[in-house]
This record gives C-alpha cells, sequence and structure tokens, in this order.
C-alpha cells in the first residue's frame, strides 16, 4: 500500500472517529459558514441580497410555514438562487444548519 493511500485511509478513520464522538461541526457553526452570508447571522439577510436573491426573513411567516423536513429538502436540493448543499454538507451538517436556522423562526 503506497503511503498516500494509507495516509487518506487514516484521515477517513479520524473523520468518522470525530463525527462519530460528536466532534462534528455544530449546526451553529455550520449555519455561519455556509447560510449566513445569504441568510444573515440573526436569520434576515441584509436588505441587498434579500432583494437581489429573494432570501426571506427566517420568521416570515411564508418560511415558518414550512416543516423541518421541508427546509431540510429545500437546503439538500435547492431551490431558487439557493444552491443544493447536497455532497458539500453530510446530512448531519444539513439538519443542524437547519435547525440553528429554525432558531430564529419564532
Ligand atoms: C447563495 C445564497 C444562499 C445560501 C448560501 C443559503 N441559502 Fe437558503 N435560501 C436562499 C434563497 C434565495 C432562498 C429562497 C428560495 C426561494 O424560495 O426561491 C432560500 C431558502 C431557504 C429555506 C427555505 C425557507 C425560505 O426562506 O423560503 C431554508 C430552510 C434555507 N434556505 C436554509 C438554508 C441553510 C440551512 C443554508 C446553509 C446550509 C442556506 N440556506 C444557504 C439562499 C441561500
Amino acid at each position: 500500500m503506497s503511503k498516500k493511500i494509507r495516509f487518506a485511509g487514516m484521515l477517513t478513520v479520524a473523520v468518522l472517529f470525530a463525527g462519530a464522538m460528536g466532534f462534528a461541526q455544530s449546526g451553529e457553526a455550520t449555519y455561519k459558514a455556509k447560510c449566513q452570508s445569504c441568510h444573515g447571522a440573526e436569520g434576515t439577510p441584509n436588505p441587498g441580497i434579500a432583494k437581489m436573491m429573494g432570501v426571506k426573513p427566517a420568521n416570515d411567516a411564508a418560511v415558518k410555514a414550512h416543516s423541518e423536513a421541508q427546509m431540510i429538502a429545500i437546503t439538500t436540493d435547492g431551490k431558487g438562487k439557493m444552491p443544493a448543499f447536497k455532497g458539500k454538507l453530510t446530512d448531519a451538517q444539513i439538519r443542524d444548519s437547519v435547525g440553528y436556522f429554525r432558531t430564529f423562526a419564532k
């Protein structure tokens, strides 16, 4: 086995281990890294982005009408100008970042 392959294997094990141990990125960290640029730090997009992209604030009635499962589906597959996060984030990261987004939807 070449060194490179062995290193990749070790890395995979380390990542899986970190995930299993709960060291995976929290929903808040994922949201800040991947969602905040469009949805705003507290779920309210800045007015320019809101207008240009069609992002609504998290506490907008139309947004709150979505179930958690619908939001996870939108985040996974994308919608309108929102990119799909399938393959870019794990299912757990999508679920947790949606969970964090939903804390602003009150
Ligand atoms: C490039 C900008 C952009 C990024 C990054 C982005 N979104 Fe969105 N998001 C949008 C837009 C635009 C919509 C509205 C889509 C529509 O209804 O046409 C949207 C809609 C949504 C909705 C559905 C509720 C609604 O507003 O209609 C959820 C839930 C959501 N985003 C969650 C997330 C999460 C979680 C992330 C990070 C993993 C994320 N978004 C990253 C632009 C973005």
